[in-house]
């Protein structure tokens, strides 16, 4: 009697127990291995991209000279390019047949109308008496510059010196600032130059630093009330998806007062997006798709002039690592918390293995301080780079998640491709990369990006349900799950709410 009575107790308490601790690891959330996200980037709402929502710029003052727009000058006189020899450290000339990367000069915006230069090797257009040079790594020691346009339509310009001199092609090698009277824009002027665009960039960085803080903090606003609003989570929760991707940037973390150019309010905006999700049950992976000093030199991780400045030193990782610790504490009890993506898209070789992996290991551990459940998204590098590389790090973490980006548009290789060569491509060479990638004990796989647009001419609505679909299918093997590049989106393909409501996408 005895005996079995202790016994029962005994059975009853380990089964609390065991009880106890299946609750404490899913933090009262069922775990499910069948389950699998279907979800939808929030792209282009808090972190900017221009190409995503064009009319957001229209009203920046001389908006086509934003931060990092890349200028080439050819000279009427010499009919050569100005160019940085040797890339910068020395002499600008003008002696360039054509015009790449040495002969491109990215423009820092002062304000409207005064601009720094920096150079191919990084270095700061400045005067060297009157020899015009591009030596100075430091932004504050160098020169700044007007462009005066013949007018507004003509691509004509001169470029002036804040000592009122203008610049010069007096030889192919000689290009000087010593001439304050210029008259006329004839081609024989040494002072007028043909300019060209050849660069744009369109992120947060050139946006807030494109209207100035007072003018930027409303359009942002503006901008975060309205593209994406609850009834979208409502609309995404009724067609078959379950969660959505969110891309932030890292200076959500300082919100209200983020550090300059950026404004406050994007905070506020997720805040929104975590009881929308809550309310109509969906879940939430947060994606750091910008991270301070940017991981991959594009606009959307907020780079000011196309540089790659993220992950080389200690102080940026932690302050990457920080970001990553906030958002995880500040949502760890909403229950559509349900992943963190560290980095999106880190740039190889910029990002070498061994930094990306530092930073792996320290976000992971910063989301479990927080949490034990909430999975760990590790997005691949793009560039030069193995598709494991990241498992011998991600094998020894629980609740790890690969993240890989398949599109059949940016790589030349899909340049001629016919739309059923495309479908093709889905279910035999995207199948078997991600088949590769997906083990039976290793990380989750998760195509966080993909999109039912390429390059094909003239294909029909038909050849558009029929990509959609390979993708679907074949997509819907990664064992987390798959998200589609975007919700809304000028470009209609994009647009996945464009998509459903068309009847170009079913799911
Ligand atoms: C600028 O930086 C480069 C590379 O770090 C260095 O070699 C050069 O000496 C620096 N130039 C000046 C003027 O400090
Ligand atoms: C520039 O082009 C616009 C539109 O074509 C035209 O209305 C305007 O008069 C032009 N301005 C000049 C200075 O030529
Ligand atoms: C341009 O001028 C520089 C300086 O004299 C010279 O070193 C360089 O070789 C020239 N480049 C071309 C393409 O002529
Ligand atoms: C695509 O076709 C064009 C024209 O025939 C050709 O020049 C180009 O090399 C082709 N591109 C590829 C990736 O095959
Ligand atoms: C796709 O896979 C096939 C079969 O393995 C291969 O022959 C082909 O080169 C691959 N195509 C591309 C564009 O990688």
């Amino acid at each position: 009697m005895m005996t079995n009575s202790m016994n029962i107790k005994l059975w009853f308490l380990n089964l609390i127990m065991l009880f106890c601790m299946i609750l404490s690891m899913t933090h009262g959330r069922p775990i499910n291995p069948e389950f699998r996200v279907k979800a939808v980037n929030l792209g282009g709402w808090l972190v900017t991209e221009g190409w995503m929502k064009p009319s957001l710029f229209d009203a920046i003052p001389n908006k086509d000279f934003l931060d990092g727009a890349g200028l080439q000058f050819k000279s009427v006189t010499t009919k050569k390019y100005l160019c940085a020899e040797s890339g910068g450290g020395t002499i600008l000339v003008a002696n360039r047949s054509s015009a790449s990367g040495w002969e491109t000069f990215r423009l820092w915006r002062i304000n409207k109308e005064t601009f720094r230069f920096k150079v191919f090797n990084k270095q700061f257009v400045g005067l060297d008496g009157y020899n015009v040079v591009a030596v100075s790594n430091s932004s504050i020691d160098s020169e700044t510059f007007h462009i005066v346009k013949e007018n507004d339509n003509s691509t004509f310009v001169r470029i002036k010196a804040s000592n009122g001199y203008f610049l010069q092609a007096k030889t192919e090698t000689l290009v000087t600032a010593d001439i304050s009277e210029v008259r006329g824009w004839k081609d024989d002027d040494p002072t007028v130059f043909e300019m060209t665009i050849a660069a744009r960039l369109q992120g947060d960085f050139q946006i807030t630093n494109g209207y100035g803080p007072i003018k930027a903090a409303q359009v942002m606003k503006d901008h975060w009330s309205s593209f994406i609003v609850e009834d979208d989570f409502k609309f995404i929760a009724r067609n078959g998806l379950n969660a959505v991707r969110i891309p932030v940037g890292w200076w959500i973390a300082s919100d209200p007062t983020p550090p300059w150019p950026y404004v406050g309010g994007s905070l506020h905006a997720l805040d929104n997006a975590f009881s929308w999700a809550k309310k109509y049950g969906l879940k939430i992976i947060i994606d750091l798709h910008a991270a301070p000093g940017s991981q991959n030199g594009f606009q959307h991780s907020s780079t000011r002039d196309g540089s790659q400045e993220w992950g080389q030193s200690d102080e940026n990782i932690q302050q990457t690592v920080d970001v990553i610790s906030f958002l995880t504490a500040r949502y760890t009890k909403n229950p559509s918390l349900y992943a963190v993506e560290l980095l999106n898209e880190p740039l190889s070789p910029g990002v070498t293995l061994e930094t990306i992996n530092k930073y792996y290991k320290a976000g992971y551990d910063a989301v479990r301080k927080h949490s034990t459940t909430t999975y760990v998204v590790m997005s691949n590098r793009l560039g030069p780079s193995e598709p494991k590389e990241l498992f011998p790090l991600a094998n020894g973490l629980m609740r790890s998640v690969i993240d890989v980006h398949y599109y059949n548009i940016f790589d030349d290789s899909f340049e001629n491709m016919s739309a059923q060569q495309n479908i093709d491509f889905i279910y035999n060479n995207r199948s078997s990369e991600l088949n590769f990638i997906t083990t039976s004990n290793g990380p989750l796989t998760f195509v966080g990006e993909w999109v039912s647009d390429w390059r094909v001419k003239d294909a029909t609505k038909e050849d558009f349900q029929r990509f959609g679909k390979a993708q679907i299918e074949v997509f819907g093997e990664a064992t987390f799950g798959w998200s589609y590049w975007a919700f809304k989106n000028a470009n209609l393909h994009w647009s996945l709410e464009w998509m459903i409501n068309n009847g170009y996408i079913k799911l």
